[in-house]
């Protein structure tokens, strides 16, 4: 069992939106934190802000108010490159639409987050097969998004994701358009992933059968945690 250390603390932190003259509320003072190691949920009614969250946490948008600390930096006081930096180094970041590259193969699409992160092409190949191998898919290495099916296309998402090391995965609702198998082998995927890359995850879910499978699990209503 790994010792596990703070990676994240988020501090009061608050977005509002201005839309014309009315400016919405939509995080009223959020307080969480992740360990690495750790597997943490945040579930919530549509619309409650989880979405909103994990922007904020994976740097592709900043708080109204409050503070983000990761990897002993504060986020929050970051510049749009230094965000960008950050990203691409130390952040995987898998999206609903898995936002895989249509005419890349699988191996070509995880290749691309190793170039964005600046890692010597010299390790590539050996990297790519590991990661498509952790997710199952080492067979599948030269197929394309199209030839893939929805779940395959998930799991290469996540390969892409991990594959130049990041420290913390954040993914928005990664099991929703997977049937309850595929489901479950997505989290013993993450899992697993924990254990091996020394990681932490933090994704979004609807899907109660899953919540079981978090170290932690976070309920967000209208923009505060509440006790579920
Ligand atoms: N850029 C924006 N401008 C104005 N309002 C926004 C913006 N982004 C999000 N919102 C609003 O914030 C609220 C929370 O949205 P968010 O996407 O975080 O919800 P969610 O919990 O992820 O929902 P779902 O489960 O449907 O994905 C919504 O009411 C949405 O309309
Ligand atoms: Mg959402």
């Amino acid at each position: 069992m790994m010792i596990s250390n703070q990676l994240l603390k988020v501090t009061g932190v608050k977005r509002s939106f201005h839309t014309g003259r009315t400016t919405v509320d939509i995080l009223k003072g959020i307080d969480m934190s992740i360990h690495t190691g750790q597997l943490v949920m945040l579930k919530g009614r549509s619309g409650s802000g989880k979405t909103t969250l994990l922007n904020l946490i994976g740097g592709l948008d900043v708080p109204t108010e409050g503070e983000i600390w990761f990897q002993d930096q504060y986020l929050h006081q970051f510049s749009d490159y230094q965000r960008t930096g950050l990203r691409r180094q130390s952040l995987g970041i898998i999206f609903q639409s898995f936002a895989l590259m249509p005419l890349l193969s699988a191996y070509e699409n995880v290749e691309l987050s190793l170039r964005m992160a600046g890692i010597p092409i010299s390790t590539h190949k050996h990297r790519i097969l590991e990661c498509l191998d952790l997710v199952g898919l080492g067979k599948r290495a030269h197929h394309r998004p199209s030839e893939l099916s929805g779940g395959e296309q998930q799991r290469v998402a996540i390969a892409k994701a991990i594959a130049h090391r990041p420290t913390l995965l954040l993914a928005d609702e990664p099991t929703a358009e997977l049937d309850s198998q595929m489901s479950a082998r997505v989290m013993t995927i993450f899992r697993d992933i924990i254990d091996t890359e020394q990681i932490a995850i933090c994704m979004t879910t609807h899907d109660s059968t899953i919540w079981e499978a978090a170290d932690h699990v976070y309920t967000m209503a209208d923009g505060i945690f509440i006790k579920a």
